[in-house]
């Protein structure tokens, strides 16, 4: 089997730990990059072990810092032109966050979730994408709050509200409901740039986003204060036990599966849990995927980011 290269964000903890494991276990002769904010952490140094010594690069990248993707992005670009990394053939877009309420900022001054749950992806993927070569895949964490309907967020996340991409990275102030809305529309805006995707990769190479439902025992609930995320925690854990969720493991081994037996769906899908099925109606509008792919390369752009905090307002 040819060796790759594969690029993975949030595997630092959560269902993203797991399935890294099950990923490396099963393919040892990759090569997998592991894009994080401590990248000498303990876990990378596990990781290493799980897929044999030389099998890991670990790379130091907070996402929520342009500056810092760019860095890794031509780290990786460096590794694959020198030879010391094989072709390109992965990119695991896992790293994702919620917020308990509004005014969190990006090093660029934009609105946290919007930045990176959004633009890091974008920023990562649009520098990678010359090198992606078949057979290859992406896979993009998106969830099934983007539905916005009670069966899937049982009331805890309010239904996204998509706007231009410019008024979505802005800093705003808002409570807890803000804070779930734009997890949410965060969460549109990832499918919507995996339909950018499609039209912008070469053959062979597939992009999907993943839905991994309701997991409960991850950090998900960190930034939340402490009365709160225990409780929220708690609800997780009894949705699980009710057969409504998955243990971090479980979820885990879904996605690993999913990546590895090599999507079956049409490049573009939705993947419930590795299974193709529609997204919602309002996910499917190339004019906002354009537009996003458009903005988010203004909103990226070095020059657009001097002086931005104070010509943005909510
Ligand atoms: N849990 C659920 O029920 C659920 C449902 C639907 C979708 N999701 C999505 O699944 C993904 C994983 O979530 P999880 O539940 O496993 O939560 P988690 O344990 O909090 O994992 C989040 C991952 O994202 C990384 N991350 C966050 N901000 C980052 C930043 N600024 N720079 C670099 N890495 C950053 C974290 O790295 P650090 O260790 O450095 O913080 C961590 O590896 C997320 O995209 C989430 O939105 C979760």
């Amino acid at each position: 089997m040819e060796r790759r290269t594969i690029v993975l964000t949030g595997v630092t903890s959560g269902f993203g730990r797991e399935s890294a494991k099950l990923l490396m276990r099963a393919r040892p002769q990759d090569h997998y990059v592991v894009l994080a904010r401590d990248a000498g952490k303990r876990l990378v140094a596990e990781l290493t072990e799980t897929a044999g010594a030389t099998g890991v690069t670990g790379v130091e990248c907070d996402l929520a810092s342009l500056a810092e993707i760019r860095r890794a992005a031509e780290e990786i670009l460096r590794g694959l032109d020198s030879g010391s990394l094989p072709p390109l053939g992965g990119y695991l877009g896992n790293a994702g966050l919620t917020l308990a309420t509004m005014g969190e900022r990006t090093t660029d001054a934009y609105e946290m979730t919007f930045g990176v749950n959004v633009l890091s992806h974008y920023l990562l993927v649009r520098e990678l994408l010359p090198r992606f070569t078949g057979p290859g895949w992406i896979v993009l964490t998106s969830s099934d709050c983007h539905f916005g309907q009670f069966r899937y967020t049982l009331g805890a996340t309010p239904a996204p509200r998509w706007e231009s991409p410019e008024r979505l990275a802005a800093p705003r102030t808002g409570g807890a409901s803000e804070a779930g809305r734009a997890y949410a529309t965060s969460k549109l805006g990832v499918i919507y740039l995996t339909h950018a995707l499609v039209r912008r990769l070469p053959a062979g190479v597939g992009v999907f986003s993943y839905n991994p439902a309701l997991v409960a025992g991850t950090d998900f609930f960190r930034h939340s204060p402490k009365l709160l995320r225990g409780m929220l925690k708690g609800f997780f854990q009894l949705q699980r036990i009710l057969g409504r969720g998955m243990t971090a493991q479980q979820a885990g081994a879904r996605l690993a599966e999913t990546i590895l037996t090599g999507p079956n769906a049409p490049t573009g899908s939705y993947l419930d849990r590795g299974r193709d099925v529609p997204s919602s109606a309002e996910s499917y509008d190339e004019a906002r995927e354009e537009e996003l792919w458009r903005e988010a390369a203004r909103l990226v752009a070095p020059d657009r980011r001097a002086g931005r905090a104070d010509t943005l307002t909510g």
